[in-house]
């Protein structure tokens, strides 16, 4: 399995790079032979196992015992000395949040943590995500050619994050290096070089958190998740711990805004790039919530995630070791055909399109999934109506390079604003 063999699944395995290549350009395509031929197999490059088929995938997210995800958020790429050093010099502590979090701490976290993100708790949040939707549209509505990205699609997620957790909004440009460095510090394979201005970043990125809790807990009566969180560590400091604040303070702002914004991105490349979809749901908007669903199953912003073994296991037949390093490709599982008949073909009136794993699943299934929908289908909506003619311009697509977070850095798109039918029909 990746261990030097000549057959050519063999081959493929000891080739793969989650890097660059085939998996950077289509991670579902790029492994396409292994759910056929190897479906768990070593990469010798990254020093993790890799899975593709569905349903090892979820057997993997269902037992967290024994697949722990204790280094979901570790560095994929060894670190240098150097930047080691420039991350201690801020007193860099990045521990356990909760996406990385045992049992039982875990679970007994995310209970007393829950409440904000239940269904009935973010109807609220509808009418803001709404408006400011709505502003960033009128905006550029009547310019005929925009970057959505750029103008909607990383500020209204942003926006938010930052108020669903109760943080100022502050610096949205110094957030967003920050939320870079994050990502490339956990996913990516920095140069050397890139690594030690990567490491300062995210030093900052750790000291800024620090101040912005130092902030809120001179405001007991502040609002939001994170306000809420930081009660409930004074409450209960064993089970909401210090460490447990500041990472996640830190980790939270990129797990609520950059994985919405980047599945949103992808949301509409892929929608106007399958006109027939658009077009329907341009007419019947009630289409909206399933296209949401089929577009996180086919272009999901988090294609894989990792897992640590703590034991001696067998997963699709394979025998790995304890301590077994597992990236757990979603992307891939999402279109396996074992489970989703024509797996690689978009169609938005899917009746198991929901099944996907673009959030995990089982006990550390995304706490945010209600957020991350609603925000797509009302860009969705009011994108439709007010837009229906919109296209994708001509355009090169860049993407991040790592193994994790996928999205389109830019995404240019084009109408006539003489049609549009606010203008034609006031
Ligand atoms: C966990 C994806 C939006 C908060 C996760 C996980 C994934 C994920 C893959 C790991 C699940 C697992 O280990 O089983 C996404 C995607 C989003 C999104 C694709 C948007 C489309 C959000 C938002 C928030 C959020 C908006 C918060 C406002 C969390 C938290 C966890 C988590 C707190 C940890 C849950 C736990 O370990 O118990 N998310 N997420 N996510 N997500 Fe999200």
């Amino acid at each position: 399995h990746g261990t030097g063999g000549t057959c050519p699944a063999h081959a493929m395995a000891d080739a793969f790079d989650a890097f660059e290549g085939p998996y950077q350009v289509d991670p579902a395509e790029a492994l396409r032979w292994s759910r056929d031929q190897m479906p768990v197999f070593f990469s010798p490059k990254l020093g993790y196992w890799v899975v593709s088929r569905y349903d090892d995938i979820k057997a993997v997210f269902r037992d967290n015992i024994l697949y722990s995800p204790r280094n979901a958020l570790e560095k994929i790429t060894p670190v240098s000395q150097e930047a080691m050093d420039a991350l201690a010099s801020y007193g860099y502590a990045m521990n356990r949040t909760m996406v990385n979090e045992d049992e039982p701490a875990h679970m007994a976290r995310r209970r007393v943590l829950m409440d904000h993100f239940l269904p009935e708790n973010l109807e609220t949040k509808q009418a803001m995500i709404r408006r400011l939707t709505r502003e960033k549209m009128d905006a550029f509505i009547d310019s005929g050619r925009v970057d959505l990205v750029e103008a909607m699609l990383y500020e209204v997620p942003l926006t938010v994050a930052l108020n669903f957790l109760g943080v100022p909004e502050d610096d949205i440009d110094t957030l967003r290096t920050f939320s870079v460095a994050h990502a490339v510090n956990t996913w990516g394979r920095p140069t050397p070089e890139q690594q030690v201005a990567v490491a300062h970043s995210v030093g900052k990125f750790w000291q800024y958190a620090g101040d912005v809790i130092e902030r809120m807990r001179a405001e007991p009566e502040g609002t939001g998740w994170m306000h809420d969180t930081i009660r409930k560590n004074a409450l209960m400091p064993d089970i909401v711990t210090d460490s447990y604040v500041h990472s996640m303070m830190m980790a939270i702002i990129v797990a609520a805004h950059e994985t919405t914004a980047l599945a949103s991105a992808n949301m509409f490349k892929t929608l106007l790039t399958h006109r027939d979809a658009w077009d329907d749901i341009c007419a019947d908007p009630s289409l909206i919530p399933n296209a949401v669903e089929e577009c996180l199953r086919y272009c999901g912003s988090i294609v894989a995630w990792r897992r640590e073994a703590t034991a001696p296991s067998t997963l699709g037949g394979i025998d790995l070791p304890e301590g077994a390093k597992l990236l757990i490709v979603m992307a891939s599982g999402n279109q396996d055909e074992r489970h989703f008949e024509d797996g690689d073909r978009f169609d938005i009136y899917r009746d198991n399109a929901v099944e996907h794993l673009s959030f995990g699943y089982g006990s550390h299934q995304c706490m945010g999934k209600n957020i991350g929908r609603m925000e797509m289908r009302i860009f969705l909506e009011e994108m439709t109506r007010r837009l229906p003619h919109l296209r994708l311009a001509e355009q090169d697509f860049t993407y991040l390079p790592n193994t994790s977070f996928r999205g389109p850095d830019h995404l240019w798109v084009e109408w006539d604003p003489a049609l549009n039918p606010e203008r034609t029909r006031p």
